[in-house]
């Protein structure tokens, strides 16, 4: 019968890659916890009117990419396409606000975006997302950079390369789309179809075009920080500023606009250095219209998302530096040996120490095979005449040496195995 594969886009992480997912996702708690975030978890299915009202139905995302299903109640329903929507919606509908000015919010978790599926891109695929709520000071963009930065160094990123721009805010910005809309309907005949249909739904949108003709036409379009207000250019100043006290080093990216509309003022993105890699590992911005846009008050926010699966290509870890072995291999020759190990192994295992046996009753040369693919570090060697004697062979696997353990106690078997802090101890 034909195999039933994974949905085009969709990926497994298998047993030896989770090592390196865990360690990303406990460094991003510990370090995103040192400057006060709070871990939110949040449902992957939302109404999709959420995604619509924040992040634009004019947008790529809304109008290509998501994955939205009529649910049987009649209602439509769409798999979250990123985080930030459902974490403000959280954010209301919990009233956060009531209890704290300032609410500070990390989620992680799987995305899904109908995109086509190309190296970095996914149609699932994880972020890592840090949302600062109630601040507008430009401060708090240079923190949220700084922990983005911190971050991202902190699992062995070793050339991040951060663009920052300015979008302007609901009062400079559409002047400015006014002025791009002019220079670009005298440019009509050199845009595509794409471009010609985003000119008069989401003229910013046109930033993003990859096409080799747009591209011309967007290098002389006019820059959006020429256009930005007084209040925003003071905003902007200040968020560079700040960067620099914090010896965190930007370039300025007039171009960039980001996917996403509900930005305003300060807009990042990361990338790497690294040659053939220009896909961008984490983006974010001040979103301040968000939150009164989704039903709330008038509350200021900024945060941003790293995409896992693109940061993990990026890091030199190789997935064995993070894989769990066996600690002691219970070999056992016939069938009194194979009781004893069987209560032994699961012993063990309760009191904290990584063990594993086989139930094949094969011989020492088939056990000790095993236990040496397992990569365990000891074998301990029970045969007839152990048992007889009440004593067990302990074999450390890496240099060949082998002791005589008492099998009186198996305390004595935990000690040698030098687990101070055994992991668990349960009583059953
Ligand atoms: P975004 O730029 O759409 O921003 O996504 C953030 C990151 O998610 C990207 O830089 C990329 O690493 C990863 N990513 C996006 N799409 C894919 C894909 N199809 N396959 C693999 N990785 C992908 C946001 O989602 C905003 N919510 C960020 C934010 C948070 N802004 C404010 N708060």
């Amino acid at each position: 019968m034909k195999l039933i594969t994974a949905v085009r886009g969709f990926k497994d992480i298998l047993p030896s890659e989770v090592g390196k997912w865990r360690y990303i996702e406990d460094k991003a708690g510990e370090i995103f916890g040192n400057f006060g975030l709070h871990e939110i978890r949040i449902p992957v299915l939302e109404k999709t009117e959420l995604f619509k009202r924040s992040i634009g139905e004019a947008t790529d995302i809304v109008e290509k990419e998501m994955y939205t299903f009529l649910d049987r109640g009649d209602e439509y329903l769409t798999l979250r396409p990123e985080a930030t929507a459902s974490v403000i919606r959280a954010y209301l509908q919990h009233s956060m606000h009531a209890a704290d000015h300032v609410v500070k919010l990390f989620t992680i978790g799987p995305m899904f975006r109908r995109e086509r599926p190309q190296k970095g891109r996914f149609r699932q695929f994880h972020q890592i997302n840090a949302e600062l709520i109630g601040m507008d000071d430009p401060r708090a963009d240079a923190e949220l950079i700084l922990i983005l930065i911190c971050f991202l160094k902190s699992v062995g990123m070793l050339d991040p390369r951060l663009e920052i721009n300015s979008l302007g805010c609901s009062g400079c910005r559409p002047s400015f789309r006014e002025k791009i809309t002019g220079f670009l309907k005298d440019k009509k005949d050199g845009l595509c179809g794409d471009c010609l249909r985003r000119l008069e739904t989401n003229p910013l949108r046109v930033f993003d075009c990859k096409q080799e003709s747009c591209r011309e036409i967007i290098a002389e379009v006019p820059q959006l920080l020429d256009y930005i207000c007084p209040e925003c250019r003071d905003h902007f100043g200040k968020v560079k500023e700040y960067l620099t006290a914090l010896d965190i080093s930007f370039a300025v990216n007039a171009k960039m606009v980001r996917g996403l509309d509900y930005y305003t003022r300060t807009a990042f993105e990361v990338t790497t250095g690294s040659e053939g890699a220009q896909n961008a590992v984490a983006g974010g911005g001040r979103y301040d219209g968000l939150i009164k846009e989704l039903g709330g008050p008038d509350i200021p926010g900024a945060g941003f998302a790293i995409g896992v699966e693109r940061l993990i290509s990026l890091l030199p870890m190789k997935d064995e530096e993070f894989a769990a072995h066996p600690r002691l291999f219970i070999a056992a020759l016939g069938d009194e040996a194979g009781r004893f190990a069987y209560t032994l192994c699961n012993r063990l295992r309760m009191q904290g120490i990584r063990a594993e046996m086989d139930y094949l009753g094969r011989s020492l040369k088939s056990q000790m095979k095993r236990s040496n693919k397992l990569n365990s570090s000891h074998t301990l060697i029970l045969g007839e005449r152990e048992m007889l004697e009440k004593k067990a062979e302990l074999r450390d696997m890496k240099t060949g040496t082998q002791e005589t353990l008492s099998l009186d106690n198996i305390n004595n078997i935990v000690k040698r195995m030098n687990i101070e802090h055994p992991t668990s101890n349960i009583e059953c």
